[in-house]
């Protein structure tokens, strides 16, 4: 499978956790390129097999809960455009002791749904990503089979 990787991050915590899983994935026999989602186009990121958007959850203009500011411009600028046919998956790093722990991932997944494509299920949320992150990769091994099969 030819696999697209798109993420953003304030501390690092996605990136590794993207590359992590594009390891992972390439181990497994895909092809997967990864890379931040302010550097590529809607389109861009329609041209594979399976496209991963992974986020942190965030404060945006004071409001807690959010996805990151790059993906909240890039899902801006991406409304009406349609990713029909089109196969999706969703992780994101947070912390539950926020009040709205993971939301950026319902977030992208609505705006995946909304833009016709289909989500695969379950996405992952990531508690304290780098808290522990061997515990961590292993919950992302464990959903690339899924994601992959
Ligand atoms: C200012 C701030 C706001 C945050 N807001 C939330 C939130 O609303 N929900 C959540 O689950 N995590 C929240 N987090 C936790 C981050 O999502 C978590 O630390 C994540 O691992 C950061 O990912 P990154 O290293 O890729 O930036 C917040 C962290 C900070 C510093």
């Amino acid at each position: 499978m030819n696999i697209g990787i798109f993420y953003a991050t304030y501390s690092g915590g996605t990136q590794a956790a993207s590359e992590f899983l594009s390891q992972t994935l390439q181990a497994m026999g895909h092809q997967a390129t990864v890379k931040m989602i302010n550097e590529v186009t809607f389109e861009e990121t329609l041209n594979f097999d399976l496209t991963i958007y992974s986020s942190p959850t965030w404060d945006f203009e004071g409001k807690e809960g959010q996805a990151h500011q790059d993906f909240i411009a890039f899902m801006e600028k991406s409304k009406g455009k349609s990713a029909a046919g089109k196969t999706f998956a969703v992780f994101g790093l947070g912390d539950s002791s926020y009040a709205h722990f993971c939301s950026a991932v319902n977030i992208i997944e609505d705006f995946v749904k909304a833009a016709g494509g289909t989500v695969k299920s379950p996405s992952l949320p990531i508690d304290g990503y780098l808290f522990d992150t061997e515990k961590n990769n292993g919950l992302i091994t464990e959903w690339a089979k899924k994601i992959t099969s």
